[in-house]
C-alpha cells in the first residue's frame, strides 16, 4: 500500500509518517513545502528506512502533485498540509486561503485525474483522506454539549474557516465526480515535535527560560487534548478503514481549561526541573489580552470511530502530557533552533494590523 502523506514534515504529520514507516508492507511519500512550521528533523528516525521517501512541493502545485501520485503509484492521500496556526491567521489569513482551500482544491483536482486513469481494482481501494479539525464546528457552551458527525459547520477564525471551505469541496469531489474520499475532524493534538507556537509546547519552553506564561483572557476556554501518537493510529484506520464520503470525529475526552493545563505543566517541571531558590513555576503565569473571536470550549463525541473502525486512545492526558514534558527536556537539539531561527515565542494574533 503506497501512502502519500502531505504536510508530512509538521507535527502531525510527521508523526503519521513515523507511525506507517513501522510496517513494512507501506510505503510513505512525504509531500510538503517545508514552511516555517515544517522541519525535516521531525523525521530524522525514519529518514533512512527503505519505506520512506521526501518530496519538496507545494499543493497548491497541480502538476507537481501529479506527477508524484503517478511516480509513486498512490493508493491513499492523507491531506494534512495546512496552515495550523489560529493565532497566524488571524495576523495574516492570505496563507491560509491559499493553502487550505485553493492547496486543498489543486489536491483534489490532481486526485481526481489520477485516480480516473487508474485500472478498477485499485480505483476501488484509492482513497483521499482529508484531515481536518474540530474547529469547523464552532463552540460549545461552557457547560454542555459535544461535537458530532452532524453537528453544523460554523467556524469563528480565519482558520477554521479555511478548513472548513476545504472540508467543504473534498464532500463535494464526492457527491459530483465521485472522488472515494474519508475525512476527519479532530480535536487538539500535543506531543512530540510540537511546533512552539502553540499552547503547550510554548509554555513548556517558556518556563525553561524563565520566561511569563501567557493564558489569554481569564484561562477558562476549555480544550479536549488528545496525543499525537494517538491520533496517527486513528488516521490510519480512517485512511484504510473509513466508508468513502464519511467523516469520522476524533477525540481525547480529556477537556482542560487552559489555565489547568499550564498548572499541570508548571507542576511536573517542578518536579522535573525545579527552579533556583524553591521558586514554582506557577509565578511565572500572566494573563494577557485575549484572542479575538476566542472559542470558548470544544469537545469531540469520538463514538463513531470507536463503534466503526474500533479506535480508542492509548494515552489519558497526566500521561501523554508527562511524556511531552520529558520529550522536550530532552530533546534541546530539535527545538533550540526553532526558537532562535523561526520563532522565539512572541505574542500572536492581537489584531492590531491584518496582514496579507
Ligand atoms: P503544522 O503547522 O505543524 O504542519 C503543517 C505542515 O504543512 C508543515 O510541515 C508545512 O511545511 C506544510 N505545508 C504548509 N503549507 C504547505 C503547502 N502549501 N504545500 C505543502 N506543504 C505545506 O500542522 P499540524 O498541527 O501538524 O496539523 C496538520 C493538519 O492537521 C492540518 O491540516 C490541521 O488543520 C489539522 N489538525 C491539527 C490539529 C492540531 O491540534 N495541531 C488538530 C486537528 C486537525
Ligand atoms: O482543535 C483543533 C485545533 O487545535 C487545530 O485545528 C489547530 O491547528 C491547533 O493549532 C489547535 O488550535 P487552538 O487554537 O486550540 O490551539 P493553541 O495551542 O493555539 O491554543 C490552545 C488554547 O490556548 C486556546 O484556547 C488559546 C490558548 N492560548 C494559546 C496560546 C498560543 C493561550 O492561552 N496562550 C497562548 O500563548
Amino acid at each position: 500500500m503506497n501512502f502519500l502523506v502531505t504536510g508530512g514534515a509538521g507535527f502531525i504529520g510527521s508523526a503519521v509518517c513515523r507511525h506507517l514507516c513501522a510496517n513494512p508492507a507501506y510505503r510513505v511519500t512525504n509531500l510538503d513545502k517545508l514552511t516555517y512550521a515544517g522541519n525535516l528533523a521531525s523525521l530524522r528516525p525514519i529518514e533512512n528506512v527503505h519505506n520512506y521517501r521526501f518530496a519538496q512541493a507545494d499543493i497548491c502545485d497541480e502538476r507537481a502533485v501529479l506527477d508524484i501520485l503517478r511516480r509513486d503509484d498512490i493508493d491513499i492521500v492523507m491531506n494534512l498540509a495546512a496552515e495550523s496556526h489560529v493565532d497566524r491567521s488571524i495576523d495574516g489569513p492570505g496563507a491560509f486561503i491559499e493553502t487550505n482551500i485553493v492547496g486543498t482544491y489543486k489536491m483534489l483536482n490532481a486526485a481526481l485525474e489520477y485516480w480516473r486513469g487508474l485500472p478498477d481494482d485499485r480505483k476501488a481501494r484509492f482513497r483521499f483522506h482529508h484531515v481536518s479539525t474540530d474547529e469547523v464546528f464552532g463552540d460549545l457552551p461552557f457547560d454542555g454539549g459535544m461535537f458530532v458527525e452532524e453537528t453544523p459547520y460554523a467556524p469563528s477564525s480565519p482558520y477554521s474557516a479555511s478548513k472548513a471551505a476545504s472540508d467543504h469541496l473534498v464532500r463535494a469531489w464526492h457527491e459530483t465526480y465521485g472522488l472515494p474520499v474519508v475525512l476527519s475532524n479532530c480535536s487538539n493534538n500535543y506531543g512530540p515535535y510540537h511546533f512552539p507556537e502553540k499552547l503547550i509546547p510554548l509554555v513548556i519552553l517558556n518556563a525553561l527560560d524563565e520566561r511569563p506564561l501567557p493564558v489569554y483572557g481569564a484561562g477558562a476556554n476549555v480544550r479536549d487534548w488528545l496525543f499525537v501518537e494517538d491520533h496517527a493510529r486513528a488516521l490510519e484506520l480512517v485512511a484504510t478503514k473509513g466508508h468513502p464520503g464519511e467523516s469520522y470525529n476524533v477525540g481525547g475526552n480529556s477537556e482542560r481549561t487552559n489555565l489547568a493545563v499550564v498548572e499541570t505543566i508548571c507542576d511536573l517541571l517542578d518536579t522535573r526541573r525545579p527552579r533556583a531558590g524553591g521558586r514554582r513555576y506557577r509565578e511565572l503565569i500572566s494573563f494577557v489580552t485575549d484572542r479575538p473571536g476566542h472559542d470558548r470550549r470544544y469537545a469531540i463525541d469520538a463514538s463513531k470511530i470507536s463503534r466503526e473502525l474500533g479506535w480508542t486512545p492509548k494515552e489519558n492526558f497526566d500521561s501523554g502530557l508527562a511524556r511531552t514534558v520529558d520529550w522536550f527536556l530532552d530533546n534541546k537539539w530539535w527545538w533550540g533552533p526553532i526558537r532562535e531561527q523561526r520563532y522565539a515565542g512572541e505574542r500572536l494574533g492581537e489584531a492590531r494590523k491584518v496582514g496579507a
